[in-house]
């Protein structure tokens, strides 16, 4: 999922009025005199710069934890800046780690560009690269068929620096990086409304629409919410969750093979099952090894992404803000009214994102439903945790059993995705991204959160 608290993007007319002062016309010992004749010559023209003439002027490389981390986030905050123009916005808070979102994955890079002869930092970009299932390929329903990819996030540049080219630079560079650990396909996500994220990749990089998960969002009350009686809820040791895993997202996509990687982490608070109680008594889970499932039953893991960066919303309006501390108020004093009240999600905020949702047999979307309040609860009950967040594939069936409040959820994350190299034995139907998705369940990996 992308968050990012961009919203609004820089006219044309602030492009020519920044960029031509300050960055394409340097001193002139920075530059070649041939440079630096062009440079004036564009300033006086009041002419848009040629992307190309920035990039010689741009070196990307890694990122320093050492050195670069307050220049990386200011170039996070300044493109947090002027993102709400009057609508609410969701701000990001690393908390002093700026690769924190990709720390998690077993292969990760931060990218960094870096301008002029005073090396500034203007732009970032991050990604990792893992292995993870493609869906069903030809005959292969039962058993999984693995592809490496990379996956790409955090890309900013500077609003002073943008239409220069420097976002398609980083991205380029990402890409070799991220093919030299072997990554055969890339992937990106972002909002439906990010045009020059979307441009970007799509126009200049060559990726294509791939899916459009959607984004499920439930606010943490104040009460707790009633769990069904005839409901039990058992936690799974992570090994057992792991097998089930394995066998019921096997062709699905983008499931991740070091599933137990992310199982033991010590973000992940767990992996619950609900089932009929009737089911319970006749069957140890924990204990059985054929990979016996109940007749009915939905299963989730809990990610704590509070250890990894806070959320805050910005820009809304005082009588917005006014009727949420009233709902509190009334929700803390009289929980047993059970009034859905929305937490303080003005000040930094933690999220629990639930993952590996599935469901299946009778009444499996109650199950779900059930599952979602214990999450809910466990969530209320930690402090600075504001909100549930679920991602599920468009036709998922699972998404009808997953409460969220359709105002803070959004029906269309844009995810595109690229083909990075070909070998002599692909052919066009070997090709991911071009034929319509094999599976309506995706995984969506907590680390890429
Ligand atoms: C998205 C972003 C990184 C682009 O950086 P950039 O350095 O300006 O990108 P480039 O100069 O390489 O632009 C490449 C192409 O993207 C598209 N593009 C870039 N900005 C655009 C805009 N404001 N509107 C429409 N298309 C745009 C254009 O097709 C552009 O090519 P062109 O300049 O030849 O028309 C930058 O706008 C940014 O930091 N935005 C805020 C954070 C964000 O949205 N990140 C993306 C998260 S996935």
């Amino acid at each position: 999922m992308c968050i990012q608290g961009q919203s609004g993007l820089p006219t044309q007319s602030i492009h020519t009025f920044q960029l031509l002062p300050c960055v394409l016309v340097p001193k002139p010992s920075s530059l070649p005199s041939s440079m630096f004749k062009l440079s004036t010559k564009i300033s006086e023209l009041h002419l848009k710069p040629s992307p190309n003439i920035a990039e010689k002027l741009v070196v990307v490389r890694e990122y320093d934890e050492k050195k670069d981390t307050e220049a990386v986030e200011e170039v996070e905050r300044q493109c947090e800046f002027g993102s709400s123009k009057g609508k609410p916005s969701v701000l990001m808070d690393v908390m002093g780690d700026p690769v924190s979102r990709v720390r998690q994955s077993p292969s990760y890079v931060m990218l960094v560009a870096e301008y002029g002869e005073q090396k500034e930092i203007v732009g970032m970009i991050m990604g990792s690269v893992k292995t993870v299932t493609r869906g069903k390929k030809g005959m292969s329903y039962q058993f999984p068929v693995y592809v490496k990819v990379a996956y790409i996030l955090g890309l900013r540049v500077l609003p002073s620096h943008r239409r220069l080219g420097l976002g398609t630079k980083l991205a380029q560079k990402l890409e070799e990086w991220c093919m030299q650990r072997g990554a055969e396909y890339s992937y990106m996500a972002t909002e439906c409304t990010n045009k020059a994220s979307i441009n970007l990749f799509t126009l200049k990089c060559s990726y294509v629409k791939f899916r459009t998960p959607t984004v499920l969002v439930h606010p943490v009350h104040a009460h707790k919410k009633p769990l069904g009686s005839g409901i039990r809820i058992i936690r799974l040791t992570s090994q057992v969750a792991e097998s089930i895993y394995r066998q019921v997202f096997a062709s699905s996509e983008l499931f991740p093979k070091d599933i137990e990687v992310i199982l033991s982490n010590k973000l992940n608070l767990g992996t619950f099952m609900a089932m009929p109680k009737k089911f319970l008594n006749n069957r140890d889970l924990q204990k059985s090894s054929d990979g016996r499932l109940p007749p009915s039953f939905a299963i989730l893991s809990v990610w704590n992404t509070k250890e990894v960066f806070k959320l805050q919303v910005k820009g809304i309006s005082s009588l917005t803000y006014a009727g949420c501390v009233a709902s509190r108020v009334m929700d803390t004093w009289m929980p047993w009214l059970k009034i859905p009240s929305i937490p303080n999600l003005f000040s930094p905020f933690g999220v629990y994102f639930l993952y590996g949702l599935h469901m299946q047999g009778k009444g499996a979307s109650g199950l779900m439903k059930n599952l979602c309040s214990f999450a809910h609860n466990m969530a209320r009950n930690d402090v600075g945790c504001g909100a549930l967040v679920a991602e599920v594939g468009k036709w998922d069936p699972v998404k009808e059993g997953i409460p969220h409040w359709r105002k803070f959820s959004w029906a269309e994350d844009i995810w595109c995705m690229k083909r990075l190299g070909t070998s002599s034995n692909d052919d066009e139907e070997s090709d991911w991204t071009t034929p319509p998705p094999s599976s309506s369940v995706i995984f969506v990996d907590p680390r890429d959160f």
